[in-house]
């Protein structure tokens, strides 16, 4: 027999009443309220926070979770971009009152200085846009530590040094990385080709070196889009090709990458874009393709050192340019 008194629904009723005591008569929580206006004293802006009522869910830039009301979503480029202000220091420790935040962007923030740390908390953060964010110095480390990471764009920065490793090889849940137009330099590591979920992956416009750090015994990867232009990458693409199972945007530009081209390259089931222009490859074209057409859509093979005969049209019947 159970308890005479109903316990269980007083403190279900105690609970409710807290509950709606801590939000607002409306929709959006005290905490977070007052963690978005800590913001927008930061920022100079949005100027229309705070003057649109209560219900922060409704500010503009602001989104929230339609059932349990939270902030999931916040989008500042806009707001960088007009604001007044020449100068400010955000604090990301504000953020971690946002504890049900999934997406944040703070792209093109360069006039505030950012003090990212706070950011390590969030554990539902799965988008994090600090492209043009004005970052400076090393590779920033805690980003290694929000694990639920699904879209990383660090892109337009000017951060230097090495790619690290072991950071990176904490994002497993990393679908898409955004590095491009910085000043990343050494090598490639190895953990990068290794996180089972990335498909699109972009380092181009940087100062990397090295080979690609992928062997013939790695297994296939998952990477669709690969995009490693403008950098100081080197060694031949025998050894790598075989990976590159899933490979749909291949884009290799401006490298000192040397060797024959593998025949292989040109049997890739899913590869539609090849860019391997202003590199050193040598010798003849792989012309022994079988007489099945691959796949291949667009090929830019410019300011390379190879001759000799191109393959059949037949070969190349989807090729819409040469
Ligand atoms: C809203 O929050 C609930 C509970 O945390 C979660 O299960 C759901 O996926 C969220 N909805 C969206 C659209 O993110
Ligand atoms: C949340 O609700 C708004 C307004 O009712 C709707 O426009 C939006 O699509 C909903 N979002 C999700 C993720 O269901
Ligand atoms: C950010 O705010 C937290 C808590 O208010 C404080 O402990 C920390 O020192 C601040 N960080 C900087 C860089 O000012
Ligand atoms: C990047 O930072 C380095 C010093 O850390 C500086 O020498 C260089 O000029 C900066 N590059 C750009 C494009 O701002
Ligand atoms: C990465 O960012 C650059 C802008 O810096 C953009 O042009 C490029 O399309 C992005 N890459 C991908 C794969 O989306
Ligand atoms: C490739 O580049 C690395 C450093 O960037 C260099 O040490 C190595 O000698 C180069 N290898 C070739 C074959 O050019
Ligand atoms: C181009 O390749 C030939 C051999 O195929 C070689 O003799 C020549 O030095 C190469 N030129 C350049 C610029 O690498």
């Amino acid at each position: 027999m159970g308890s005479f008194f109903p316990w269980g629904s007083l403190s279900l009723v105690i609970f409710l009443l807290l509950h709606s005591m801590l939000r607002l008569s409306s929709c959006c929580f005290v905490a977070e309220r007052a963690a978005l206006m800590d913001i927008q004293s930061s920022l100079g802006a949005p100027d229309s926070w705070g003057k649109d009522g209560d219900d922060c869910c409704s500010w503009e830039h602001v989104k929230c979770n339609n059932s349990t009301h939270r902030v999931s979503h916040l989008s500042f480029s806009d707001v960088c971009w007009t604001t007044s202000k020449v100068s400010c220091f955000l604090n990301s420790t504000v953020f971690s009152a946002l504890r049900e935040l999934e997406h944040l962007d703070l792209s093109y923030c360069y006039q505030c200085l950012l003090s990212l740390e706070g950011l390590v908390g969030l554990s539902k953060l799965r988008y994090l846009d600090l492209s043009g964010a004005g970052l400076r110095g090393g590779f920033p480390q805690f980003i290694g530590e929000i694990v639920s990471l699904e879209a990383l764009a660090l892109n337009d920065n000017n951060i230097t040094g090495g790619l690290p490793g072991a950071a990176v090889r904490n994002l497993r849940n990393l679908r898409q990385l955004n590095m491009s137009y910085s000043s990343f330099e050494g090598n490639l590591p190895g953990s990068l080709f290794s996180l089972p979920h990335l498909k699109i992956l972009d380092l181009s416009a940087n100062s990397l070196g090295g080979r690609i750090p992928i062997s013939s015994e790695s297994g296939p990867i998952s990477l669709e889009v690969l995009d490693l232009s403008s950098n100081h990458l080197n060694g031949s693409l025998s050894e790598s090709v075989a990976a590159f199972k899933n490979i749909r945007n291949l884009k290799l530009g401006g490298n000192q990458f040397s060797g024959s081209l593998p025949v292989s390259l040109f049997a890739l089931p899913h590869l539609k874009f090849l860019d391997l222009s202003c590199n050193n490859f040598v010798g003849h074209f792989p012309v022994s393709l079988s007489s099945e057409p691959v796949p291949l859509e667009v090929l830019n093979l410019h300011d390379n050192n190879m001759s000799g005969a191109l393959p059949s049209e037949q070969a190349f019947k989807n090729l819409q340019n040469l």
